[in-house]
């Protein structure tokens, strides 16, 4: 169900297969709101998301196959985008029903809209502009009941792999994130830890840190961090909590984790929008608020260094930075996408 015919209409940018054939988040679930035209850029392409009647959610190019048209500058009129331009009509399988300038006629079998795998998972909108390679990456806690969820952003960062590069990099936290997520007097040393290649995932073993605001409850806590890189722009955390100060351990048990799941459109080779999930199971849970007043104030934080970093590209070429063994994720998230064959925001 995807763009049937690439028929030169369209100026693409070369996507190598490692993205095209990927699923990237275009939106959250609720800005894909019933009787709105969402406009999104993924990857330089334009495209525009709707909800039909039936709540599926749909991402097309955002271009009318009659005269080039945007179809995210016209409207929903049942259950069917209507073009700004001469008002052809699409029904929700991309197929034009209707020509306006000739009612009576049946619209030919190729007018149809340019429409990509589109799918909902997490309280996010997912796309594939080519044919997807893999699955949509696990979020374990999402279908956990014992797990409060908000998802937070959208954040804004020049290079998405810089923003993820940063949400793996525990070193970090003393400076950026002074009094929230460390201490900069006296910042964490970070002993060796392990990074494992396992069904293409990247994942680490436990690194410990010190955290005087480190989750939605305001307690300090002793956090260890286990990190996952799922794909190229998605990453995950679990983390366990304990309670530093042994008077308030009360407040909390041995099984608090706090997770986020993180994911970045790189809207071009500069620019992105980063959106992240935050799970949870401490009792008394936080409020959305809350928990979303900590992330704005993370990502405000991270932005305001991560989009100062030359070159904006991430380097996957190991030689052209400065790699020490506390950055052994980072190091090993550069390969993986080197691999892979990531060539589009990097260096
Ligand atoms: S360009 Fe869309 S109807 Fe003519
Ligand atoms: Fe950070």
């Amino acid at each position: 169900m995807n763009c049937p015919a690439r028929s030169g209409i369209l100026d693409e940018p070369t996507i190598e297969p490692a993205l095209l054939n990927d699923w990237h988040v275009v939106g959250t679930s609720e800005e894909f709101a019933p009787g709105k035209l969402v406009p999104i850029t993924l990857l330089e392409r334009d495209l525009v998301g709707w909800r039909d009647d039936e709540g599926v959610a749909h991402v097309w190019e955002d271009l009318c196959i009659h005269r080039g048209a945007r179809l995210s500058k016209g409207f929903i009129q049942n259950n069917r985008v209507v073009c700004p331009y001469h008002g052809w009509n699409y029904d929700a399988t991309a197929q034009c029903v209707l020509m306006p300038a000739a009612p009576t006629e049946k619209p030919m079998a190729k007018a149809r809209a340019l429409r990509h795998h589109t799918r909902e998972a997490y309280g996010l909108v997912w796309a594939c502009l080519g044919e997807p390679a893999h699955d949509i990456p696990a979020f374990p806690e999402w279908d956990d009941p014992s797990y409060k969820k908000v998802v937070c952003g959208p954040y804004h960062f020049r290079s998405g792999y810089r923003a993820l590069e940063n949400f793996i990099d525990p070193t970090h936290f003393p400076f950026v994130h002074a009094g929230v997520n460390g201490i900069m007097d006296l910042p964490d040393p970070i002993p060796p830890y392990q990074v494992k290649l396992e069904d293409g995932i990247l994942s680490t073993s436990e690194i410990k840190v010190t955290q005087p605001y480190g989750d939605p409850r305001n307690i300090p806590v002793v956090a260890y961090y286990a990190y996952k890189c799922l794909r190229p722009l998605v990453a995950y955390f679990k983390k366990r909590v304990v309670i530093s100060d042994p008077q308030h351990a009360h407040l909390g048990s041995e099984d608090d984790r706090f997770c986020t799941f993180f994911t970045a459109q790189q809207v071009d080779a500069t620019h992105s929008i980063v959106r992240i999930t935050c799970a949870m199971n401490f009792d008394p849970q936080p409020t959305d608020a809350e928990v979303r007043r900590r992330q704005d104030l993370v990502y405000a934080q991270d932005s305001a260094i991560v989009d100062t970093q030359r070159p904006e590209r991430i380097p996957v070429d190991l030689r052209k930075e400065l790699h020490h063994r506390t950055d052994l994720l980072g190091q090993k998230y550069r390969k993986w996408l080197h691999d892979m064959g990531v060539m589009y925001g990097t260096v």
